[in-house]
Formats: C-alpha cells, sequence, structure tokens
C-alpha cells in the first residue's frame, strides 16, 4: 500500500466511520461517503458531530486534500479500498436489521469500477461477510468485479481516550490470504496492534462475545444491586469489598440499563444466530430481560420512596444520554424510565446539556422538580447542584453521595 496514493472510501461516517476516516486521511486520500447529506454539508464545512473528531483536524484534512464527504457513489469509482462503518440496529422485532449493510453493498457494488479491498468493520453476527457482504455486493456490481473481502469489527469506545482506534489490538480476517496481507498494510498503517484469526467467522464472533460478556455480567450486577437493597447493605461497598481479590473478579458497576448502539444490541445477534443453529442463547436473553426490566425497578423504588404514588410530581431525569460525558442516546435507559415515570402520572422534564435536544424537546434547567432520577452523571454537571434541585434525588450511577440511589 503506498501512502498518500491509495484512494479510500468508508462508507457511514458516524462515530465509527468518521474516527476511522479521518485516521486514514492522515496517510491516504479519503472519501467519507454518507446518505445523509445534512451531515455530508456539515463534514465538508469543517464540522464534526461525532465527540473525539474535532472540526480543526477535519479542516485541516480537507485543505490539504485528504478529505472530502460525500453522497454521490461516483466519487467511490476509483477506491482501492472500502470500508463498511453503517448502524446493524435490530427490527422492531428485534432481530438483526442488515438493511442499512444491503443498502451499502448496493452503493459498493453499482459505484467500483475498479476491483478493490473491502472490509467490514460494522457489528453483525458470524457468516455476515461470506454470506451476506460478499454476494449482495457481487448481486449489484454490474461489471462483475472480483474483490477481496475482509472483516475488521471496530472496538472503539467513544468518549475514551486511554484506549482508541489506534491503541486497540484490531481482529482482522480476510476470505482470502490476500484480503489478509492487504488489510493488515492497511489498518498498520494507523493501528499499532493487528491481530489476525483464522476465519472472517472468528472475528465476527469475537466481537459480538465481548459485548454479551459485558452485556451479562451488567445484568448480573443489577440484579445483585436488587439482591443487596433488599438485605440492607450497600451495593458499592460490597463490589469494592469483591474487588480486593487480585483474580477471579472483575469489577462491574450497576446501572439503569444498558445502552448505546453495541451492548443492548450485539448480544441479540449472537442469541439469534445461536438458536438459528439449534444453540441455546439462554443466558444472553435473561440478561437482556434484567437490564432491561432495571428501569421498572428503580421507578418502583422511587414510588415506593415518596409514599406510593407519583402522580402530579415533578420529576427531572438528570442526564439522558447512554453514558457520561457524550452525547448518544441511542437505546439509552432514560428513554424506559420516562416511560415509567409517566405512567406513574409524574410531570417529567429532564436535565442533559451536553445532549441538548432529544425527542423534541430541551434540556431543563437542574432546578425546581420535586423528584430527581440520576441517569446519567456528566463530569461537567455539579453534584451539589443536583443534590440542590429537588427535595428527593434517587441516583443511579454511583457518583451522588448524600442521595438515595442503588
Ligand atoms: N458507536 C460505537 O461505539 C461502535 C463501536 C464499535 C462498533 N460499532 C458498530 O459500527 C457500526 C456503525 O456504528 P456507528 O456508531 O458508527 O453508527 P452511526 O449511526 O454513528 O453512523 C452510521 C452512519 O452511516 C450512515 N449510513 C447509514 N446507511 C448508509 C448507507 N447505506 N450508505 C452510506 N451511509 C449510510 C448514517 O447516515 C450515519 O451517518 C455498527 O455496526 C455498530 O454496531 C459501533
Amino acid at each position: 500500500m503506498e501512502g498518500i496514493k491509495l484512494k479510500v472510501a468508508i462508507i457511514g461516517q458516524g462515530y465509527v466511520g468518521l474516527t476511522i476516516a479521518v485516521s486514514a486521511a492522515e496517510k491516504f486520500t479519503v472519501v467519507g461517503f454518507d446518505n445523509n447529506e445534512k451531515i455530508v454539508t456539515q463534514l465538508n464545512n469543517g464540522i464534526s458531530h461525532i465527540e473525539g473528531v474535532s472540526g480543526e483536524t477535519l479542516k485541516r484534512l480537507i485543505t490539504k486534500n485528504r478529505y472530502i464527504a460525500s453522497t454521490d457513489g461516483a466519487e467511490i469509482a476509483d477506491s482501492d479500498v472500502i470500508v463498511i462503518a453503517v448502524p446493524t440496529p435490530l427490527t422492531p422485532e428485534r432481530k438483526p436489521d442488515l438493511r442499512y449493510i444491503e443498502s451499502a453493498c448496493k452503493t459498493i457494488g453499482k459505484s467500483l469500477e475498479k476491483p478493490a479491498l473491502i472490509i467490514n468493520e460494522s457489528t453483525s453476527y458470524p457468516g455476515t461477510l461470506r454470506n451476506f457482504i460478499k454476494p449482495n455486493i457481487e448481486k449489484f456490481s454490474t461489471l462483475k468485479l472480483q474483490h477481496q473481502y475482509a472483516i475488521s469489527p471496530e472496538r472503539v469506545d467513544p468518549g475514551r481516550t486511554d484506549f482508541t482506534q489506534k491503541n486497540t489490538a484490531r481482529l482482522y480476517s480476510g476470505l482470502t490470504t490476500e484480503a489478509a496481507i492487504q488489510t493488515r498494510e492497511f489498518y498498520s498503517s494507523f493501528c499499532d496492534v493487528l491481530f489476525e484469526v483464522s476465519t472472517p467467522e472468528v472475528a465476527e464472533a469475537a466481537k459480538l462475545f465481548e459485548n454479551t460478556f459485558r452485556q451479562v455480567n451488567i445484568a448480573l450486577v443489577n440484579e445483585f444491586a436488587q439482591i443487596s437493597h433488599s438485605l440492607g447493605i450497600s451495593v458499592y461497598e460490597t463490589l469494592d469489598a469483591a474487588n480486593t481479590k487480585p483474580y477471579g473478579f472483575m469489577k462491574f458497576i450497576p446501572s439503569a440499563g444498558v445502552g448505546g448502539h453495541c451492548i443492548p444490541v450485539d448480544p441479540t445477534y449472537l442469541a439469534t444466530i445461536a438458536e438459528e443453529h439449534g444453540a441455546p442463547a439462554k443466558f444472553i436473553r435473561l440478561a437482556n430481560d434484567v437490564n432491561l426490566e432495571m428501569s421498572e425497578y428503580i421507578v418502583g423504588r422511587v414510588v415506593e420512596d415518596n409514599g406510593g404514588s407519583l402522580r402530579g410530581k415533578r420529576v427531572l431525569v438528570v442526564g439522558v444520554a447512554y453514558k457520561a460525558n457524550i452525547a448518544d442516546v441511542r437505546e439509552t435507559a432514560a428513554e424506559l424510565i420516562i416511560e415509567h415515570l409517566r405512567n406513574q402520572g409524574a410531570v417529567v422534564s429532564w436535565h442533559d446539556e451536553v445532549v441538548g435536544n432529544w425527542k423534541g424537546e430541551s434540556s431543563s434547567p437542574l432546578q425546581g422538580a420535586d423528584i430527581a432520577v440520576v441517569v446519567t452523571k456528566h463530569d461537567s454537571v455539579d453534584v451539589e447542584k443536583i443534590l440542590a434541585c429537588a427535595s428527593y434525588v434517587f441516583d443511579t450511577t454511583g457518583k451522588v453521595s448524600g442521595s438515595h440511589g442503588l
């Protein structure tokens, strides 16, 4: 791979795609392809919508002709490397939804005018590269080109600064040896550690298992929070005590549930493919239920502490992002908490200046409530102000000492 001469197209300019795009653009010429015109216009004006990618970086790369965003398939026709980084959510029936991947395959198949290395970074079940992406691109390819296919599941944790795309080991595998060699060359120009596995299916499964491990352990600690409360002991003190063991224990902390694009979603991809193959996925299904039920448990505790009714009470939900210090609200536990509070007759508003606007509502001031429920505690939000915003505060994060909580 010859440095800047290589042309790279990244399909999808969201959390994963834009982050990869700016890293790759330090070495290569990059087209950030996205079908959202508003995002493309913003990016070409040097405005980033993703934490961790600055407007200054974008402007510098645009000025050096290393980066351009586009909605036009013709811009990717002569690419040497194509990276797929589009969403892989669940359908309303909570089944894997590969529509975005299918549409990316259509763009690639119809647009590419020369053989390329096609790498999937989107999370999906084992077999997606071999049985879905390759046949779909071939189906839409009018020129019937022979591409190389590889997988390199993205492991980035948005907002994290100690482990990034650069220094987190990158798994990869190709459908052919040539694809694996080219993939290694591509990523080694901007990633420190590469780890090849024997088949794409292993890489795809490893990514799903990593997030399933977290989902199951979060469910376990969420159940343990309920057990601790019923026994009248502090879950946090108990976890700290257990964590003094230097081996065989890993500390997870309880929460209002799991959010984001990965933990609530990826395990269901694994469970679905397992069940399709006749294998059990009992743990995964149960963990999902426990995490989803946390919101109901928390609202139940708030009701119990407030005389058995929330009717007419002004309840402020503090923090609606799915985790601290980022603006991402996908699958946030705040949504279910708000729903349960409203079902109890509460008058609910929310405060989150990192998110700003969500579902047609704006962040409310951190004051004047009867009850506050802290779902996510951003570093920028002052604990004293949270404690002062309502006469009763229930904290689900373990960061607001002096309040009620898990
Ligand atoms: N966000 C994370 O922390 C993270 C971490 C690891 C893996 N992943 C995985 O990476 C993939 C992408 O996730 P994300 O968080 O970057 O999503 P995102 O929603 O932030 O961005 C996806 C982008 O793709 C665009 N898009 C959708 N369909 C398209 C199409 N057919 N052609 C072109 N653009 C299209 C959207 O407009 C959007 O800008 C998913 O499979 C996700 O599970 C995400």
